[in-house]
């Protein structure tokens, strides 16, 4: 669905920036996908080398087993609430309307991200959009319903393909236990209402339209970052 192996130093330079917003004794949502990555290893170094107090809550098992790594202790949202989580997306407009899911983790991301008192998103500058749409629309769906929400979606006007895995036969499973619909639409005029439609056609789990609470964008260059 997308190359994260791209446009590394700016990643690094996002996911670093968003770690000077962590205070000692933050909850932090922990978001998904190469950018985060950054922002997870240096909320790391940070509890190593100034020995913060922080917890973390993984938005997948990606961010999991990174946050595992770097001794960031891990919590979970039936214990406390957070401060402040951090995610990637695959786009955003001027906004502040997201589309996520490149890497099928946007269910736990939105509950996770919406939850969270304020909600940074971290991008390089490719992510920036003035409408969003040339990334399809990820759409989680309980398997037995794919059939019929793919003949919803193309109705709504949305091509459709369902995602497959690279290196497993057959479909990308989700976290969770479902399939992805990969759907794009030729515009997304409202992503708010689109965002509202989407979620209401039955078998649908969720959808990767993120158009509230984003509080900050910071949009990692070659030679720094800066914020929206
Ligand atoms: C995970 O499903 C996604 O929502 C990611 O947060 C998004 O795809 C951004 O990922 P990258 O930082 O790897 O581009």
């Amino acid at each position: 669905m997308k190359d994260t192996g791209k446009n590394n130093s700016s990643k690094k330079n996002a996911g670093y920036k968003a770690a000077e917003y962590v205070k000692d004794g933050m909850v932090l949502g922990l978001g998904t996908g190469s950018t985060t990555h950054f922002f997870i290893e240096k909320v790391g170094m940070r509890i190593a080398d100034e020995k913060i107090n922080v917890k973390g809550i993984p938005t997948s098992f990606q961010s999991l087993l990174l946050a595992k790594k770097w001794n960031i202790p891990i919590t979970t949202l039936e214990e406390h609430n957070i401060n402040l989580a951090v995610d990637g997306a695959d786009e955003v407009d001027l906004d502040f309307n997201l589309i996520k899911g490149g890497g099928a983790a946007h269910t736990m991301e939105k509950i996770v991200d919406y939850a969270a008192d304020e909600f940074i998103v971290i991008v390089d500058e490719s992510k920036v959009v003035e409408k969003l749409g040339k990334f399809p629309v990820p759409v989680e769906v309980i398997p037995d319903s794919s059939r019929i929400v793919i003949q919803t979606l193309e109705d709504m006007g949305a091509e459709c393909e369902i995602r497959m895995a690279k290196r497993k036969d057959g479909p990308v499973i989700t976290d969770n236990g479902n399939f992805v619909i990969d759907a794009k639409f030729s515009e997304i005029e409202s992503p708010s209402h689109l965002e509202i439609d989407l979620n209401s056609i039955p078998g649908v789990v969720e959808n990767g339209i993120f158009s509230q609470m984003v509080d900050k964008v910071i949009v990692g260059k070659d030679d720094g970052a800066e914020e929206l």
